[in-house]
């Protein structure tokens, strides 16, 4: 439905569907950035571990390079007037999209740290009972390397949460740009970016909080 922020009653609907955009864009963009992260994390792995396929890795070190040194604003603005020409493109889609291709980089390095800080000999022990490296690689590997690396994965979340307040400049009505709107139509800039300022503390907060309960359950595992 529209809302319209000139009409009093329905301000409100506006911070929600603002705050409700800024949610599925995160939640989808850390979905793809793990896809993304993942896949490449393993390929930099094993291209080290068998010295195969280097150019591989070196499409791998080229695309981590690029996004983490170049600043998030200018790929969003990239990568969308690359992809979506279309103007009826769905704004999820788009924000997820582009936030995902972003986010990819920083969780490939996250997992790649994950799967190095596994014992090489839980390689050689999966290796020495018959299996595949690709099949150690899955079944011994990568369960203990995503245990490890779920914490900084919930950190990248809540970093993106944060990092969406910039999807306005692709068209996105995330929270920060309903904010902005209600505040063009009220005359009023500054409350309404209060408003959003507390919408996002309240999240990151909560967010932390659930992160260190889950962290305090994963380390009663090790015990
Ligand atoms: N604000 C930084 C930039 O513009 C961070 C980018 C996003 N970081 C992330 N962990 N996804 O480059």
């Amino acid at each position: 439905p529209f809302y319209d922020a000139f009409i009093p009653e329905h301000r409100y609907m506006n911070y929600l569907k603002g705050l409700w955009v800024t949610l599925q864009i995160s939640f989808f963009a850390i979905l793809l950035g793990i896809v993304i992260g993942v896949t490449i994390a393993v390929i930099k792995v094993t291209v080290a571990d068998k010295k195969k396929f280097i150019w591989l890795k070196v499409i791998c070190d080229v695309y981590i390079t690029i996004i983490r040194g170049t600043p998030l604003m200018l790929q969003l603005l990239i990568i969308y007037n690359l992809i979506f020409t279309a103007r009826d493109t769905n704004e999820i889609l788009v924000g997820a999209v582009c936030f995902g291709i972003n986010s990819g980089a920083y969780v490939a390095e996250i997992i790649r740290g994950g799967i190095e800080s596994v014992d090489s000999g839980q390689m050689e022990a999966g290796r020495s009972l018959g299996f595949h490296y690709m099949q150690t690689m899955r079944y011994i590997i990568m369960p203990q390397a995503i245990k490890n690396v779920l914490p900084a994965i919930g950190n990248e979340l809540i970093v993106l949460i944060k990092e969406t307040a910039v999807a306005g400049v692709i068209a996105v009505s995330d929270l920060t740009m309903a904010a902005q709107n209600i505040g063009a139509v009220n005359y009023d800039i500054l409350t309404p970016l209060y408003i959003a300022a507390a919408f996002y503390l309240v999240l990151v907060l909560g967010l932390t909080r659930l992160l260190h309960i889950f962290e305090r359950r994963l380390a009663q595992g090790d015990r």
